[in-house]
């Protein structure tokens, strides 16, 4: 009986240690799903239960953030701004404890986690919008990160900077985790323009509805699988006696047309930068979905394709910009010095943090040791009474 009550006590204590989280995410192509799971494996890697709430237009049945200990949204940055969903999203969020949470310091705190084709700093107001809405519903915003991941649109990426883009992503989320469940805080610096810009192009939003409203489906191509028609997020593709057909709904997430597996779709004014076919993270995508051999060292060589690594395109007498367009037969690619300064500020920021937190985790490790040293000298123990400060 007594150790039964005993048994229940601990139960109870381990169930009110145990903290949640809640991650509400929109991810059109999977980029930012797959960041996602990596935050929810870090924060479970810290002992902290995960729920993942994937953002669709139905916004009823939504986690009440009010049950969590922590809470992050995650979204693609679309032309400088969260997506139209998103915002429409946290405008159906619950108020926050009012009017305690008047006070600022009283404010449900949340994070922002988010990705994009290209690292520029003028991304980093894309969240302004979002946050003013949840600043009048009583939450704060504490933490914030960007992620450079493969472009669903405009072009395609090629295998070497999107498996560098990866292995940044999969290094710098434990890290940015771990400052979150530190207490930490972490906000992006915005750049002059990036507020004026994030503003302007909010103009897409409007845009892109009507954009969708417009695709096209190749009928010679589609076999009628209805991938496109399952999985849009706003329901706005329906299979009639005729066709495909798109309603005013559209967020231009990309993804009945990206995940197309015959390239049937069309995306109206925006057709000439479609980009089709999931990247392969862990090879090159390029020529594997082209059915051709691996990007990696010398697999497009052996395809008799060009070696579109920096070392390859130098050989070819070409600028050693990064690779995007994987295994190509023409180097001249238009697109391989495009925003190469802030690739490669993005990935050696990324570096140094990382190396910053090995550090940090080093001295860390070092200070328990101390202290356990200190400990044990209050405790006696002849070995650690040697060499502490505390003998000296
Ligand atoms: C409509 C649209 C607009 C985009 N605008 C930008 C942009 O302004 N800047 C950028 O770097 N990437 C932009 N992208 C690329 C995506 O942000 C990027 O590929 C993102 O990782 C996609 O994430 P997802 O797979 O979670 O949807 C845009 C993509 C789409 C579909
Ligand atoms: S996903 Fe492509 S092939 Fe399948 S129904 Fe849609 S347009 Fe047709
Ligand atoms: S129609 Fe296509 S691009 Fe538009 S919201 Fe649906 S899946 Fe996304």
């Amino acid at each position: 009986m007594t150790k039964t009550i005993a048994l229940s006590a601990t139960l109870e204590m381990t169930e009110e240690k145990a903290k949640k989280a809640v991650l509400y995410v929109f991810s059109g192509t999977g980029n930012t799903q797959k960041i996602a799971d990596l935050y929810a494996d870090a924060l479970r890697g810290g002992g902290v239960s995960v729920t993942v709430h994937k953002i669709t237009a139905d916004f009823s049945d939504l986690p009440d953030p009010a049950g969590f200990d922590y809470m992050g949204i995650g979204y693609p940055i679309h032309a400088f701004n969260a997506p139209e969903i998103v915002t429409d999203f946290v405008k159906s969020l619950p108020y926050f404890n009012f009017p305690e949470s008047l006070i600022p310091a009283q404010r449900k705190e949340y994070f922002v986690f988010k990705t994009s084709g290209e690292p520029l700093k003028l991304n980093n107001a894309s969240s302004n919008k979002l946050v003013y809405v949840l600043k009048k519903k009583g939450y704060r915003l504490t933490n914030e990160y960007h992620y450079a991941m493969p472009y669903n649109m405009v072009f395609r990426h090629g295998g070497d900077i999107v498996r560098k883009m990866w292995e940044a992503a999969k290094k710098l989320c434990p890290v940015d985790v771990a400052e979150i469940l530190s207490g930490e805080k972490s906000l992006l610096k915005k750049p002059f323009l990036g507020k004026p810009l994030a503003y302007l192009f909010r103009i897409e939003q409007f845009a892109m509805r009507v954009n969708g409203r417009f695709f096209g489906v190749d009928r010679a191509k589609c076999t009628n699988c209805g991938k496109c028609v399952k999985n849009c997020p706003t329901s706005n593709i329906r299979m009639t006696d005729d066709g495909l057909c798109f309603g005013w709904k559209c967020v231009m997430c990309a993804r009945c047309s990206f995940y197309c597996p015959q390239n049937a779709i069309s995306i109206a004014l925006l057709n000439g930068w479609k980009v089709n076919g999931a990247y392969d993270f862990k090879a090159a995508g390029d020529c594997a979905a082209e059915g051709l051999k691996n990007n990696t060292a010398n697999g497009c060589e052996e395809n008799g394709l060009k070696k579109n690594t920096a070392d390859g395109r130098a050989a070819e007498g070409f600028s050693a910009g990064y690779s995007f367009d994987g295994c190509t037969d023409d180097p001249s690619d238009p697109h391989a010095d495009f925003c190469k300064e802030a690739y490669e500020k993005y990935f050696a920021r990324a570096q140094e943090k990382i190396a910053a937190a090995k550090d940090k985790m080093k001295i860390a490790a070092k200070t328990e040791h101390t202290a356990q040293n200190e400990q044990s000298e209050f405790d006696g123990c002849p070995d650690c009474f040697q060499s502490s400060n505390f003998s000296k």
